[in-house]
């Protein structure tokens, strides 16, 4: 746009050289200086340098955001002596346009931490927040506050955002509603929505941004999240039986996922090196939808290099995982950086979509979805205006069906969300160009720092409910950070003769697996509790509990073995089903569908095929967990299998009350063998860890192995994170051993208590 030199989000802190080659100082720094705040130049004090204005959280700089220091010396815009710069308090836009109501306390204009209250009057009722505060993002907390009276119309009113205005005041079948931002606010979202025949409103409710105004990352990703999830996914409500809806993905048709990062300016190889983690993050997040999309990655400036092309995925010449090694080894060399064409990005995808469609034929293409994800701040200064173009996607997309008419059925197979990340962004250039019908595609973020957190949020989103092992891969050191690392773990007490705790994993919102010795001859469902902290009350109530028929503790001490732990197994059935959320979720267990998805087994799988995966080495790194006051830790182990188990299980014969002297009486082929220092220094299960999962993560979802059972020295009666000595081991029940059990208690469709788990033919 205006500019000759266009800013990104990238651009660095400091810079030693000038493009150009010219490296005298051309502008002076008269007059820029910000009170109460500071500024960072892009090229120190040279022709193309942008300077940057920085302001503490809740304020913003006024009258400018930027400056460019032009070849002649002077700045645009020029610091006016009149209207010095400085950091200015954040203002929220105006919510008394609430009709039917009051708003107080009542005033001009409402700043950064001014609370609001709002009361309807008499015969109306209030839907939305009676109480909001004003964020320092230039946002009100809550949600639009509306005063509404039951007029039988077919929507509800859908109300006013603060400091927008709307027309039309009928609220029945096909009736429009507009909106306008007021002042020199600019308006974000659905202009226009319309009331449909089920009584909800198209689109989403719009609001109204300030030029300071920005969205969170948290918003950004439960916004982003649901609508990227419509595009990744088809829901299948399968027999809608109970609130236990089970959900399943549709793998129909083809998903192409074009994504473009500006690198304008970016001089910086750290912010570059973030965006690539972001986008790494971002895709692998997709992969956990259990889609395999094909994928075209780009950089661009005035030009653009390619990371990955999505033909090769035609080809079948590139997968997934050696996109993440092209990533991670992507160098842009000395491009130009100085210019931006963003026009040329988007004739890009179009080119390559159009490659693509003669490949696949018309027919073929009708079943081909495009996700466009730009990442810029719109300022682009080469290669003119991209509308044009994008108007030329759509046309292919909607393969040239009237608007009116047909394009509904076809909107769905194209999205463009655009990502606006800068210190200064041309929102009026950048929202025309998204595309997409359901959420929000207009993202304005100030920087990229938390971009990659953003992403991680994704799979909280509700939709994404169903799927087992989802879970947040970094402590924040938030309170609950343990809980939403590890959603599915349970505390498990047994409070009869004695009391006895164990650990557990929540396998279905209705199902606990723990350990059979976790039980005593005698015990019932009253005596257990079962501690799930989903945010409804941490003390789940049991209905019963199963211990696997095999299991029997004295079964073999006639043959040496005292206690004998095989088939150590059992499932607890709750009263009700856990609040999923990203705190309390079920882990994947071998051998259901949703695990083979996980595992992206496409097509017809078998459990064989998942135990390859999952224990495939002759050592595979394995954790469980330990408790420790409200949370928990995560230790280390190897499993020592094929030629090393056997050395690993004759461990057992030290064992205190095993006489025999095979060691494979006491360890049957269902158990896995870890513990001991080498190769690898393993952590040694305590008193307390039984019963609970042994588990891999495998791209993001964590895959349930193995039950922690029992093991041949007792090191830590106290518990915590303690090292293996180098005879001590610890045996865990191996899952893939025990699938007729989970299968006939988990998978049993002849009961209405809960929705059956989906377990493999074979
Ligand atoms: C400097 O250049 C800009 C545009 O190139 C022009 O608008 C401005 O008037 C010039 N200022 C002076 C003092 O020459
Ligand atoms: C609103 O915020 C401004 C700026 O911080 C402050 O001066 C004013 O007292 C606040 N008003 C109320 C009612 O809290
Ligand atoms: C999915 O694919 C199957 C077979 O390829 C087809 O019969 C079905 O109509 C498709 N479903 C949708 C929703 O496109
Ligand atoms: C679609 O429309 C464009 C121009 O709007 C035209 O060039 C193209 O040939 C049309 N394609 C089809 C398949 O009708
Ligand atoms: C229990 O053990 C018997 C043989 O000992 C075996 O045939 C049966 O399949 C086992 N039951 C389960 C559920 O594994
Ligand atoms: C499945 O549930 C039904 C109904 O509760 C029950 O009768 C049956 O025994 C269950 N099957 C198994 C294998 O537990």
């Amino acid at each position: 746009m205006g500019f000759s030199v266009h800013w990104s989000w990238f651009a660095a802190l400091s810079c030693l050289l000038c493009m150009g080659g010219e490296v005298r100082c051309d502008c002076t720094e008269q007059g820029i200086q910000i009170q109460g705040g500071h500024y960072k130049l892009t090229k120190q004090l040279t022709a193309g340098s942008l300077l940057v204005y920085h302001c503490p959280e809740g304020y913003y700089p006024y009258p400018s955001l930027t400056r460019l220091c032009q070849p002649n010396g002077t700045w645009r815009p020029p610091p006016k002596r009149f209207l010095p710069q400085r950091c200015k308090i954040v203002e929220c836009p105006d919510p008394s346009v609430l009709e039917y109501g009051n708003v107080s306390p009542p005033q001009d204009k409402y700043f950064v931490n001014n609370e609001t209250t709002y009361e309807c009057y008499s015969g109306y009722t209030m839907r939305g927040s009676t109480r909001r505060v004003c964020l320092p993002n230039g946002k009100w907390s809550g949600s639009t506050p509306i005063c509404s009276r039951d007029s039988g119309n077919n929507c509800a009113d859908p109300g006013i955002p603060a400091g927008a205005s709307r027309t039309g005041n009928i609220f029945g079948i096909d009736d429009k509603v507009t909106y306008s931002c007021n002042g020199n606010l600019f308006l974000v979202g659905s202009k226009e929505r319309v009331c449909q025949e089920n009584g909800q409103w198209t689109g989403k409710e719009p609001a109204c941004y300030y030029k300071h105004t920005y969205d969170t990352p948290l918003e950004v990703s439960e916004a982003f999240g649901s609508a990227i999830k419509d595009s990744l996914t088809t829901l299948e409500p399968i027999e809608d039986t109970q609130e236990g809806r089970k959900i399943r993905i549709s793998k129909n048709g083809t998903l192409n996922i074009y994504i473009a990062v500006d690198i304008s300016e970016s001089i910086e190889e750290k912010h570059f090196n973030d965006a690539i983690d972001a986008v790494t993050k971002l895709i692998t997040k997709i992969s956990s939808f259990s889609v395999t999309p094909n994928y075209e990655i780009l950089f661009f400036a005035s030009e653009i290099t390619e990371a990955v092309n999505i033909l090769d995925f035609l080809d079948g010449k590139i997968v997934l995982s050696s996109v993440k090694n092209k990533l991670e080894t992507f160098k842009v060399g000395d491009k130009n950086t100085a210019g931006t064409d963003l026009n040329l990005v988007f004739k890009t995808f179009l080119e390559r979509m159009a490659i693509i469609k003669r490949r696949v034929g018309d027919e073929g293409f009708k079943e081909h979805r495009h996700v466009l994800i730009v990442f810029t701040d719109g300022a682009y200064n080469m290669g003119g205006s991209p509308a044009p173009t994008v108007e030329k996607i759509k046309n292919m997309v909607y393969m040239n069906h009237s608007r009116e008419q047909e394009t509904n059925s076809r909107e769905e197979f194209l999205d463009i969300y655009i990502f606006a990340i800068g210190a200064e962004l041309f929102d009026d250039d950048l929202q025309p160009l998204t595309a997409g019908t359901g959420g929000q595609h207009y993202f304005r973020m100030k920087d990229i720092e938390n971009l990659q957190e953003t992403f991680d949020e994704i799979i909280d989103e509700e939709e994404v409910k169903g799927l087992c092992g989802l879970h947040k891969e970094y402590d924040n050191g938030d309170t609950d950070s343990k809980r939403k690392m590890y959603p599915w773990w349970a505390y498990i007490v047994v409070q009869n003769q004695g009391t006895k705790k164990c650990l557990g994993s929540l396998v279905t919102p209705k199902f606990v697996l723990t350990a059979a010795h976790c039980f005593t001859f005698g015990d019932l469902p009253e005596h257990v509790t079962v501690e799930i902290n989903d945010g409804q009350g941490k003390v789940k109530k049991v209905k019963t509990f199963m211990l696997h028929p095999n299991y029997s503790i004295n079964s073999k001490t006639n043959q040496g073995v005292k206690e004998f732990y095989d088939y150590d197994v059992a499932l607890i059935q709750l009263e009700a089903d856990v609040q999923i959320s990203s705190a309390a979720r079920p882990i994947c267990i071998p051998c259901t569908q949703e695990t083979s998805d996980a595992l992206q087994l496409v097509g017809e799988s078998t459990c064989k095929q998942q135990e390859q995966r999952l224990l495939k080495n002759h050592l595979e790194k394995l954790n469980f967990l330990t408790k420790t006051g409200n949370s928990v830790e995560e230790k280390d182990a190897h499993a020592k299998l094929g030629d090393n188990r056997d050395a690993c299980i004759r461990h057992a014969l030290d064992a205190e009350g095993i006489t025999t002297d095979d060691p494979k009486v006491a360890v049957t082929d269902n158990f896995l063998c870890t513990g001991g220092r080498a190769p690898f220094r393993d952590h040694i299960a305590c008193t307390g860890d039984s019963g609970g999962a042994v588990f891999k993560n495998y791209e993001h979802r964590t895959v349930q192995v193995g039950v922690v059972s029992w093991g041949t020295k007792n090191l830590c009666k106290a518990g915590g994170v303690v090292e293996s000595q180098d005879n001590s081991r610890d045996f865990h029940i191996n899952l893939f051993r025990v699938v007729p059990f989970l299968k006939s208690v988990l998978g049993n469709d002849t009961q209405d208590d809960y929705a059956p788990l989906q377990f493999l033919d074979n």
